[in-house]
């Protein structure tokens, strides 16, 4: 594999091309030439060191666990897929990433590209996809008629999310900045909480949250929350600051509270594909840059903004 990561931890300087040995490929593995990977605030958060405990990497190390691209070869035991086809999947995050020309994945984590999307657009969805499937369906067993509560639904996951609340038939309100309040009425959200027009209100009182910020933000929107509601958080404790109160308040409000933590599920992805090829869900994307050392640079020094709206992507013109 020739691709962009790291050989050690640190700041988008430390981004460089990387050749590693591509996985032998096995009876049950896909060997995929990639030719869109999604950014994701993990891509930045792994080069920078902060979850070495979680994946004691060896570098150097391919960033990126979030891809599209068409099929190059099949293990000896593989039905569904065929050379030629184009897929859409996330990686095992133990092993090199999708800043990358090729990669091996097990074929049962791969789904079909939904019909009528490009590999861009593709691979905007798996990462918070599966994310969002898992936090808002697995975890959250939201239904038709909930109240749910997103926080942040401009990025990433927020994007998705919206619309995956709607998918389900829920009533859907999200936090945000006021300059975002129509992209996320857009996407569908019912009610918009503006976080910059003084202290947030609302009416409704929620049977489910995903948190996606933690902290202050998590511990403001806990007051709006229903007794015995459940919360699925992809917050831990490495990512923010947790407030003193919010363990008091979560047991007040006798709340169910889920971590998740993405999930590589072939059978996740093909409900996602679904999704969007029955135009539940679209994707969203603020901005594409080359899969070159530079367009990584440039995508990281963005999504650490934190202020992206949707997703950004790197394309792969080789
Ligand atoms: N556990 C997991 O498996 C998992 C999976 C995916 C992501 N995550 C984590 O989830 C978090 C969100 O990911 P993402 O991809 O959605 O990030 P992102 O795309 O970078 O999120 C950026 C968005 O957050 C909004 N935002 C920032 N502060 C806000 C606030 N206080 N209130 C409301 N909105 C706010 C911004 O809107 P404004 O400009 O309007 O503020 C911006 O649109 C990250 O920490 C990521 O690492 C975890």
């Amino acid at each position: 594999m020739i691709g962009i990561g790291i050989e050690q931890y640190g700041d988008e300087q430390q981004l460089k091309t990387v050749v590693v040995p591509t996985e032998q490929l096995g009876p049950e593995d896909l060997l995929i030439s990639i030719k869109a990977s999604g950014v994701n605030p993990v891509d930045w958060k792994i080069r920078e060191g902060h979850l070495k405990k979680d994946f004691p990497y060896q570098l150097p190390l391919i960033l990126g666990w979030d891809a599209a691209g068409k099929v190059l070869a099949v293990g000896s035991k593989v039905q569904e897929f065929k050379a030629g086809d184009d897929v859409f999947f996330r990686p095992e995050m133990e092993k090199q990433g999708t800043y990358a020309d090729e990669i091996v994945v097990p074929a049962n984590l791969v789904a079909p590209m939904p019909h009528g999307l490009t590999h861009v657009e593709a691979a905007s969805l798996p990462l918070v996809g599966l994310t969002v499937f898992q936090a808002l369906v697995e975890a959250g067993n939201v239904q038709p008629g909930d109240n749910v509560l997103i926080l942040a639904g401009s990025g990433g996951i927020g994007s998705i999310a919206i619309q995956m609340a709607k998918a389900c038939g829920a009533y859907v309100a999200t936090t945000t900045s006021s300059k975002n309040s129509e992209f996320v009425s857009d996407l569908g959200a019912d009610e918009v909480l503006a976080y910059d027009l003084g202290s947030m209100n609302t009416a409704t009182e929620f049977d489910f949250m995903l948190d996606t910020l933690g902290g202050s933000s998590y511990g403001d929107a806990l007051k709006f929350m229903k007794k015995n509601a459940t919360v699925a958080t992809l917050i831990s404790g490495r990512d923010v600051i947790r407030p003193d109160y919010i363990d008091a308040l979560e047991k007040e409000l006798q709340l169910t509270v889920k971590f998740v933590f993405t999930r590589p599920d072939g059978k996740n992805m093909n409900h996602i594909r679904e999704l969007v090829e029955v135009q539940k869900i679209k994707p969203v994307i603020t901005e594409v840059f080359p899969l070159t050392v530079d367009g990584v640079r440039e995508a990281h020094r963005l999504s650490q903004t934190g202020r992206t709206r949707g997703k950004i992507v790197l394309s792969n013109t080789n």
